[in-house]
């Protein structure tokens, strides 16, 4: 088997992502973010973003280049994020795809961004290599998935995902509500620590028994956080001070608790004893120890890349499009264009 090198470009959200692999070797993955540009306004910008791609691409090219010590001329494919995401963010990193491979002459792979996240776990060096079936939990500012992976390159199975607010973006309106900055996650993160995560029973979204039918695995966030609210407003109202850390930690438990539960039920239900976790949000410290613990105490063998691999990236799309090179598969026609929702 030959290792194709790959140059993979991520635009469906706030980084732009280049990465290159060779085969399943990561040699370079350079990330340009314009998070402090959404700051100001709470939450990522779809305009504000797709202008940030077009001025950080090329720059990131050339970086990623430098980086792996290949040119342009070397790159066997080019890979690109076509979904799902942000339309104009995608747009910019397809326009900027479809130029490299036109001019260079090579194969051109669209490839999912949720595959793409699972795909990250190959470039991690350190982990045995990933055997399947294997459950996969994304958790970012984006997106709440769970799905089912019986092959990375065929057949990934869409699970369940969130019904409203992904788990992130809870965190991120639930700081903003508590009046910590953006983004909340690590925010919340630092609040918790010293916080009883017992203290408020705030509700485990899409988790009762009338819901289980339909929703099993799918997660629900905003009555979590309209709950957070009514709850602070009530102290409010009465005078009382708002215990910051104890809603934190109430807050970060309630989504990890459901998060955690709903991806063990996952490899219960499915006779799978493998759990691959990814996204931003997975830099949360108590996500990673719950998960720890109760995939432990299920027998379920807990799988976490490396955070900058676990973000949004280039390099899992590459690594993706080099999976499926290697398998064989016929590159994309240049006919295709962003989807915001497209499926796995
Ligand atoms: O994957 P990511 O970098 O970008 C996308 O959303 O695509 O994830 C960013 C999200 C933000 O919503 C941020 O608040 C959240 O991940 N996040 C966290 C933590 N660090 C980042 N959420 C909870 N705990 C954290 N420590
Ligand atoms: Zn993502």
């Amino acid at each position: 088997r030959t290792e194709p090198l790959v140059l993979g470009i991520e635009t469906s959200c706030d980084e732009t992502g280049i990465g290159i692999v060779r085969g399943r070797t990561l040699l370079s993955n350079t990330i340009a973010s314009s998070m402090d540009e959404h700051a100001r306004y709470g939450g990522v910008v779809p305009e504000v973003a797709a202008r940030a791609h077009l001025e950080a691409l090329a720059p990131s090219i050339d970086a990623a280049l430098a980086e792996a010590g290949v040119t342009l001329q070397d790159l066997d494919a080019v890979a690109v994020t076509s979904g799902p995401g942000l339309a104009g963010a995608l747009m910019v990193g397809i326009g900027a795809a479809k130029a490299l491979a036109v001019s260079l002459g090579t194969p051109l792979y669209a490839v999912n961004h949720l595959v793409g996240h699972i795909a990250a776990d190959i470039l991690d060096a350190d982990a045995e290599p990933l055997e399947y079936p294997t459950v996969a939990l994304l958790v970012s500012g984006g997106h709440t998935s769970l799905l089912l992976v019986r092959d990375l390159t065929s057949d990934v199975e869409l699970l369940g995902e969130t019904v409203d607010d992904a788990a992130g973006e809870a965190f991120d309106k639930v700081a903003r509500l508590l009046g910590l900055p953006y983004p909340g996650g690590p925010e919340i993160d630092r609040a918790a620590a010293t916080g009883d995560p017992k203290a408020i029973p705030f509700p485990r979204g899409l988790s009762r028994a009338s819901d289980m039918a339909k929703h099993r695995y799918d997660f629900s966030f905003s009555g979590l956080k309209t709950a957070v609210a009514r709850w602070t407003e009530q102290r409010e109202a009465a005078g009382e001070e708002v215990p910051i850390a104890d809603v934190a930690a109430s807050f970060r438990e309630a989504v990890v608790d459901v998060l955690v539960t709903k991806a063990l039920a996952a490899c219960a239900d499915h006779g799978v004893p493998r759990l691959l976790l990814g996204g931003g949000v997975i830099a949360n410290r108590r996500l990673r120890d719950v998960a720890a613990a109760r995939a432990a105490a299920a027998g379920v063998a807990l799988r976490i890349p490396p955070l900058s691999l676990c973000t949004d990236n280039g390099a899992m799309i590459a690594a993706l499009a080099a999976e499926l090179i290697m398998a064989g598969r016929e590159p994309s026609h240049l006919a295709f264009g962003a989807d915001s929702t497209l499926p796995v």
